[in-house]
């Protein structure tokens, strides 16, 4: 199926409802643009090729386009959906295979049902083959126009809808797979004769079933939301509780406790082994990699770069960013850990806080295996701290601390006395 498809991403819209200096499709969601869902997609598919159309701002997508091979096609100005098509044509001029048309403001779609309106295309040698969802309130989308028998006739827009088509409840989800030539055929005799003065794809199906070509479909009936367009920042908040349920379900599925999925954040492209457990108020950002049997939070942050081996816990007002915490290492209160290489069996104590920015730059502690960092110690980056080291509590180090030594006192300094069996508790 791969090399037949190429995608054609439309995502020149201005989202003017989401009231933003930012591109609509480059808005996050579960630490991930919104457009870079919709090419995950056109990954998973193996299209042959993926274009996305840009308007404004295209500069902003260079670096998201390029990390997926992706073709950036410029839109200068907004025309419709059916211009916006009409931009990739040149590229695809040696191309004779199908299109599959996407949103850039669509990143809930699932591949599995992408696949299954591809073959369905492909199967019935249809012109062109819509996925409809069945809206109980269909407000503001294209409605599928059926004949007596059942053939699609044309998509018409909500603005141009007479009173009974707006009635219908089949809508156009947007997503259609064309064969190409028939597609850019019919484009050049769209016109703007509609409610938006626009350029519509939809009027596509229009022209096709008049020739009598067959135009399919297929009706979403697992999880309809899943084609919902996000045009608004309410949008933008329902869509992100969705993705952060779908992520947490897949965790909990592989073996990890979530005590409250209602009150628990855990990015995209997060791992996490079996038999940990997460607590409540905890924010886990991108690309976080979290071991077997480790216990977080309640009430941490862990950003990205963060790296916690098996059986560490990381407990509650905690904060570590670009660090690995070693195995069976405690932080169990009020800690931060930035720029650290923190090894086994450490012992971070209360209130412990590592000062990696000096003003300019952001400086690394190491901390190595079996220290035992006292309450509320400052450990000022650049810094090491060797085997079994101790720091008393409340201590502010500046100076490497050596393996076996024991510190203490602002600024922290050797104390003259060895602790009994220091840094062993
Ligand atoms: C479109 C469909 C409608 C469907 C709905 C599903 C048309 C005419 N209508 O309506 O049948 O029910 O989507 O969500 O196609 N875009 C461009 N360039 C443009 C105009 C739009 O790239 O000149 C992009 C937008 O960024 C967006 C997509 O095309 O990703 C859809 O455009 P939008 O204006 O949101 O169309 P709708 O009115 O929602
Ligand atoms: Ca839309």
């Amino acid at each position: 199926m791969d090399k037949k498809f190429a995608g054609i991403i439309l995502a020149a819209g201005e989202g003017t409802r989401m009231k933003s200096a930012i591109p609509k499709v480059l808005h996050p969601i579960c630490g991930k643009p919104m457009l870079a869902y919709v090419l995950d997609l056109a990954k998973k598919l193996k299209l042959s090729k993926t274009l996305v159309v840009v308007g404004n701002k295209k500069e902003l997508f260079k670096g998201l386009l390029d990390e997926y091979q992706a073709k950036a096609i410029y839109q200068d100005k907004r025309l419709g959906t059916a211009d916006a098509v009409k931009r990739a044509r040149g590229i695809l001029k040696s191309f004779s295979g199908n299109i599959l048309i996407l949103y850039g403001d669509q990143p809930l779609l699932q591949a599995k049902t992408l696949k299954e309106l591809m073959q369905k295309h492909l199967a019935s040698c249809a012109s062109a083959t819509i996925l409809t969802a069945a809206m109980e309130d269909p407000l503001g989308y294209g409605r599928i126009v059926r004949d007596n028998y059942a053939r699609i006739t044309e998509i018409v827009e909500d603005k141009d809808a007479a009173n009974e088509q707006k009635n219908i409840k089949e809508v156009n989800t947007g997503i259609i797979c064309f064969k190409k030539n028939g597609l850019f055929k019919a484009i050049t005799r769209i016109r703007t004769d509609n409610a938006k003065r626009e350029y519509y794809l939809t009027d596509a199906i229009k022209i096709m079933a008049g020739e009598g070509l067959v135009v399919e479909s297929l009706c979403i009936t697992v999880d309809p939301a899943q084609a919902q367009g996000i045009n608004s920042r309410q949008d933008l908040a329902q869509a992100q509780k969705i993705m952060r349920l779908r992520i947490l379900d897949k965790l909990i599925a592989s073996g990890v406790s979530i005590v409250d999925p209602q009150a628990t954040q855990i990015d995209y492209d997060c791992k996490i082994g079996p038999d940990s457990i997460i607590y409540p108020f905890t924010v886990i950002e991108k690309d976080v990699i979290i071991g077997k049997f480790c216990s977080i939070g309640p009430f941490c942050h862990l950003r990205p770069g963060t790296r916690v081996e098996d059986r560490a816990i990381i407990g509650n007002f905690t904060e570590v960013v670009r660090s690995r915490i070693g195995k069976d290492t405690l932080m169990k209160h009020f800690s931060y850990i930035g720029d650290a290489a923190v090894g086994k069996n450490v012992n971070i104590g209360c209130g412990t806080v590592t000062a990696n920015f000096d003003g300019k730059n952001k400086q690394k502690t190491v901390i190595a295996d079996s220290a035992f960092i006292g309450a509320d110690t400052i450990l000022r980056a650049p810094l090491k701290i060797g085997k079994k080291a101790v720091t008393g509590a409340g201590s502010v180090v500046t100076k490497e601390v050596k393996a076996g030594e024991v510190v203490a006192g602002v600024p922290a300094r050797p104390l003259k006395f060895a602790p009994p069996k220091a840094g062993l508790i």
